[in-house]
């Protein structure tokens, strides 16, 4: 496969810079922290030990220094960032999860909103950091359960369920630090700080074993040599590869890196319109890659209210950002069995080579941030 400078993508600016990274040993944050590995950052993880067995992060031999402490001990925190003096922070630390917010609701609210606000509050009071990514979630806005509308980051905030409400409100939470400590207007006069956030949707890939998601639920019953059972067939989610939105991630925090002040606002980052289908469609598109599983509607009628339509409107990142998804849905599903069963049959981690493809697909499409050969 064609080979890549790393060290030139998103205009190289991630080369020996020093990125914070909360939530590095979840599922996301561990495929982020990798990524920013190859281009030479200098990265620090600040989360829980992983909660599951197995997990990427343990996998993956990352170069990053861990701190494993609790986002919700500011003290710790802010001791931990006046130590290494992160140039950016990526915040993904959370409890990502819409069911156990309805068993663990106080503790969700607080790790999710108290979480995000006391990174804010510290960044409030240091000079060195210069930007600052909340990710969130598609699940932040004001759900009306429409088939055919897509959310834009202009639609209301809201939330049914707690995980749902917590992320809205981390996002209300810091659009007023932005408007309140980090004002645009005062950029470069009272203060230094870009901060943004982010909104993906139901994220796919390698290296999830988390409870309660669709995937990794297949994953273990084909393990197990149990039925899978299917709670919501009739939702639609918009399914993404990992590796999209983090490639969003990476562009904000390049352009706020940059001092480029329009882009410290809320973006989404969905996939193509192709991959926002009903769960049933995408467990039989899945048996297509790995046939070894049955399924069983679940009847229990008793489940939580969990969202039936959710899709995401990505035009402002497509058209100001110059950000696009990269994997049609097949090619999602291709990778994301393929590095399972690797896993699972060659004792094999597919990571890097995921990494590297999705970024020789980028190239060929053209985008930006992989140029690697500029300057
Ligand atoms: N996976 C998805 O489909 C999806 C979709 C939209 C948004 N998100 C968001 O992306 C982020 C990462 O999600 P994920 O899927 O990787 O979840 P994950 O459960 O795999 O990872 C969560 C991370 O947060 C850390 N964490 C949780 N509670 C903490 C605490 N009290 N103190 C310190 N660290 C704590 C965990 O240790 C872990 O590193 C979350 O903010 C989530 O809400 C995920």
């Amino acid at each position: 496969m064609e080979s890549i400078n790393y060290k030139k993508l998103f205009g190289g600016i991630y080369l020996n810079k020093k990125v914070l990274v909360t939530g590095h040993s979840g599922f996301k944050g561990s495929w982020f922290c990798k990524w920013l590995d190859l281009m030479g950052a200098e990265v620090l993880g600040y989360s829980l030990e992983p909660n599951t067995n197995p997990n990427h992060f343990e996998n993956l031999d990352l170069k990053c220094k861990s701190i494993f402490c609790d986002i919700k001990d500011l003290e710790k925190l802010k001791n931990i960032i006046l130590e290494f003096k992160p140039e950016i922070i990526f915040h993904f630390a959370a409890q990502p999860l819409v069911r156990i917010s309805y068993l663990q609701p106080y503790e969700t609210i607080q790790t999710n909103i108290i979480g995000s606000t006391n990174l804010l509050e510290i960044i409030r009071k240091v000079d060195f950091v210069k930007a600052f990514v909340n990710i969130t979630s598609d699940k932040c806005y004001e759900n009306k359960e429409l088939e055919n509308k897509a959310y834009a980051e202009s639609d209301s905030l809201g939330g049914y369920d707690i995980y749902s409400a917590s992320k809205a409100c981390s996002e209300l939470v810091t659009a007023s630090y932005r408007d309140s400590f980090f004002n645009l207007d005062n950029y470069k006069i009272t203060h230094n700080i870009l901060i943004a956030t982010c909104r993906a949707g139901n994220v796919i890939g390698g290296g999830d074993w988390s409870l309660d998601r669709l995937i990794p639920d297949i994953v273990k019953s084909i393990v197990d040599k149990k039925k899978v059972l299917i709670r919501n067939p009739k939702a639609v989610r918009p399914w993404q590869h990992v590796l999209e939105p983090l490639s969003g991630y990476l562009l904000v925090g390049q352009f706020l890196l940059e001092e480029k002040k329009e882009f410290a606002r809320a973006w989404n980052f969905g996939p193509q319109i192709d991959s926002e289908i009903y769960v049933e469609d995408l467990v039989k598109k899945i048996k297509k890659y790995w046939d070894s599983f049955e399924y069983e509607i679940e009847q229990n009628k008793s489940n939580p209210h969990e969202a039936n339509f959710l899709k995401l409107d990505s035009s402002f990142a497509k058209n100001i950002l110059g950000w696009k998804p990269i994997f049609d849905i097949e090619k999602c599903l291709e990778k994301t069995i393929s590095w399972y069963k690797d896993f699972y049959e060659k004792n094999k981690i597919n990571t890097v080579e995921d990494i590297q493809e999705f970024i020789v697909e980028a190239k060929r499409k053209k985008l930006k941030w992989c140029d690697d050969k500029s300057k």
